[in-house]
């Protein structure tokens, strides 16, 4: 932390922690230790589906270090792993999920079937290859786009229907199907966990996860422990996207091996294993039907979505759920389907559902404005809505117009050409579009500590999680707006389930419901300031809190400042150490229930497709976003441009190859999973209307790293079908998609 910075006050932009996390100080998961540590290894199947007769340990158990190897006829029983409710103990619930090192069933290619535990990381490695597995293969299915069209595979349909149906002419409708395949979140750190019994009773857990309080309640439910004798530490977390919001396997399994070898176990999965053991966006196949009459008013939706789940859970996102509320249509039929296929569950991962709907949906109304001859951006604005038409309650506040304005103006709309391609530039076709994302913005329940010293120095304490977005910044910055006070003076601590209750960080939540709990905490410790400014400090004798200020840490009368406490001799005064409080807050009240609320954006980019062999480069990309108050810009401004890269991923090269012949992933790795490059990521104007939504919490500010992703491969799609008149709806995009073939290296 740079000492020059201590005096600044909130408008100070830099991450609390960005030091620490450059040099190497701050600590990730895998980087802990413990007196004693073993480390283990997951062994894989290699089938996609089947029965293990035989597993033969002796070999693997017979390398150098190697300490135990533990499979289904080995596991110790675990409580939550009982499937009889009425054997299980009262305070456990039964494991969700695969239950890893349980039975000899394979489920999926790449399930853990055993784990080997050694005195070093390379032991254990070293010993993987040595466990043989002896199958009974079953038949499988992992093929979606083939089980799909069958559809006595589906399963769950849910279906919605508004609207009495079309009154008017049509003058123009959309009927058309989209197919995104799987995508996996790739985040920089490897999902770890460190099992410490600290007693027969009692464990501590270093673990990655974007909710120290969900593992923790997930471990006491699943091994028969009190929830206070679980500690789970999570207090740096190298990216996530929603791969870390539930335990996966890792989680019971080094719990396990760390009772039966009786001393901590650290288990971190292999970067191949991140492509099947955390979760990743399932597969979709959708279709959107949009009708409008002339003008451009939509007269009807109709979405319908399919999407893979595995065979042992329901795995459902809100993929149809934006065309309901997106846009006035009084006509809506939604459908969603789950196809399970013989794969690992799906997670929700960065604008689960919405991020695949609104590729349809914003895909559709780009086709539909071209049938219909209307600017896509004014087609929109058409069928803007300031009430939710879904749940009629007004949206508490909805600036998508000043984000249309902003962006066309930036993006340089003008030089859009009307007929698609037919804007060229030095063999390179040129083309222009947009697209809108749109995710719910709640408020949730959190608790904080906050400790006001008499040094002068402000501790704030949840037990959130930080995944990479910035909350120890935004909460900072929000507890210093709200005291007044600098910035260096403040200390946000959170990671850690010993500290008080806060929320799993994700759907966008984490500002608006941990942040709505700190102001409180902070507004809470300026009216005891007041309190004690009135009984000890004989300048303020007699006067009300209602008179009185907290600012530049001093207690001040509003009217004449020069009438003023500092807060160090104030509490000195009252001979108090410290204030001391936990602060609960909860969900939204009655009045914040009378709005519905939602964070959107719209995205612009400028494309080149090369007019010879299909190659696409992203020009210029302008972002917008509407999300109430910006706390912080800079962390702000990074989740947008992380939504960005995100994006052009989806839009252009991500996609999870599987072999359906074996079922196994072909491309679990960062050198075949094609993320974009840096080279691949264009000039970029991230801006936000910056408004506060204080209809929606009072601190005004709504969620950002969901909308930063949603609508932008879409975006990207239509620009692409402007340049060259192809337009594709199945990602990712690539040249022979466009119709170019591809030359032969
Ligand atoms: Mo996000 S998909 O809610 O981590």
């Amino acid at each position: 932390m740079n000492t020059n910075n201590m005096n600044t006050i909130f408008w100070e932009d830099e991450r609390v922690d960005g030091a620490d996390k450059v040099t190497g100080k701050a600590k990730y998961t895998a980087e802990h230790s413990l007196p004693n540590l073993a480390y283990a290894v997951f062994v894989t199947s290699n089938i996609a589906k089947g029965n293990i007769k035989n597993l033969d340990v002796s070999k693997a158990l017979a390398m150098p270090g190697v300490l135990d190897v533990i499979y289904y006829a080995n596991c110790p029983a675990v409580p939550g792993y009982s499937t009889n409710s009425v054997e299980r103990p009262k305070n456990v619930s039964e494991w969700r999920g695969h239950k890893v090192l349980y039975d000899n069933k394979v489920r999926f290619f790449g399930q853990p079937i055993a784990l080997i535990v050694a005195d070093s990381f390379e032991n254990a490695n070293a010993a993987v290859r040595f466990v043989k597995p002896d199958y009974e293969t079953e038949s499988f299915e992992t093929n979606f786009d083939k089980a799909r069209l069958d559809a006595a595979n589906l399963k769950s349909p849910f279906n919605y229907k508004r609207g009495a149906g079309i009154t008017k002419t049509i003058a123009a409708n959309v009927d058309a199907e989209f197919n995104i395949p799987i995508e996996v979140h790739n985040p920089m750190e490897l999902q770890a966990t460190i099992a410490y019994w600290e007693a027969e009773d009692k464990l501590l857990l270093y673990d990655k996860t974007q909710g120290p309080k969900s593992t923790q309640s997930v471990v006491a439910r699943t091994f028969g422990l009190p929830e206070k004798n679980v500690r789970v530490i999570a207090e740096n977390v190298g990216g996530a996207f929603g791969s870390s919001l539930r335990s996966w396997s890792n989680v019971p399994a080094a719990c396990i091996a760390a009772k039966k070898l009786n001393r901590p176990v650290k288990l971190v999965l292999t970067r191949p294993q991140m492509f099947s053991l955390i979760g990743y966006r399932p597969q979709s196949w959708q279709k959107v039907n949009i009708a409008a009459d002339a003008e451009g008013n939509f007269l009807s939706i109709n979405h319908e979505a399919i999407s893979n789940t595995s065979r042992y859970e329901d795995f459902r996102e809100g993929i149809v759920d934006v065309s309901k509320f997106l846009y006035a249509c009084d006509n809506v039929t939604t459908k969603y389907s789950l196809l399970p296929l013989d794969l690992s569950t799906p997670i929700w991962m960065r604008g689960p559902g919405e991020a695949t709907g609104c590729f349809a949906l914003e895909s559709a109304i780009d086709e539909l404005s071209y049938k219909l001859k209307i600017d896509p951006i004014a087609l929109r604005i058409k069928n803007f809505t300031t009430i939710n038409p879904e749940n009629k309650l007004p949206f508490s506040d909805n600036n998508l117009k000043a984000c249309y304005d902003y962006g066309k103006e930036k993006i340089g709309w003008k030089n859009r050409p009307i007929v698609p391609g037919t804007l060229k530039e030095n063999g390179w076709l040129i083309g222009y579009g947009m697209a809108v994302g749109v995710f719910g913005a709640g408020k949730g329940s959190a608790s904080v500590r906050v400790v006001l010293s008499n040094d002068g120095k402000l501790l704030l304490e949840c037990a959130v999680s930080d995944m990479g977005p910035g909350t120890t910044t935004s909460m900072t910055k929000i507890a210093a707006e709200a005291m007044q006070m600098p910035i260096g003076k403040i200390k946000f601590k959170l990671g850690d389930s010993d500290l008080p209750p806060g929320p799993s960080q994700g759907g966008s939540g984490t500002t608006s419901t941990v942040g709505s709990a700190v102001d409180l905490a902070c507004k809470t410790v300026q009216q005891k300031l007041k309190e004690l400014a009135i009984q000890f400090a004989s300048s303020f004798a007699g006067l009300t809190a209602d008179l009185m200020d907290v600012k530049n840490e001093m207690v001040v009368l509003k009217t004449d400042t020069t009438k003023n406490i500092d807060i160090i001799g104030l509490l000195k005064l009252a001979n108090q150490e410290k204030i001391d409080l936990i602060i609960n807050s909860s969900g939204k009240t009655p009045e914040q229930l009378k709005f519905t609320s939602n964070s959107f954006s719209a995205h612009f980019v400028k494309v080149a497709v090369n007019a010879k062999d299909g190659k696409i480069k992203i020009l210029e990309v302008v972002t917008t976003g509407d999300a109430g108050k910006i706390i912080s810009p800079k962390t702000a401004r990074s989740q947008m441009l992380g939504g960005v890269v995100g994006g052009i991923g989806m839009a252009l090269s991500e996609k999870l190859e599987l072999d359906h012949s074996t079922g196994q992933i072909m491309n679990a790795s960062f050198g075949a999973y094609h993320v974009p490059l840096h080279s691949q990521i264009p000039k970029t104007d991230a801006w936000f209307v910056n408004k506060p939504d204080m209809n929606m919490n009072d601190i005004g500010a709504k969620g950002i790293g969901e909308i930063a992703l949603i609508g932008f491969a879409a975006a990207i799609a239509n620009a692409v079908y402007n340049a060259t008149g192809k337009r594709v709806r199945d990602l990712p995009i690539t040249p022979d998609k466009l119709g170019f073939k591809v030359a032969k290296a």
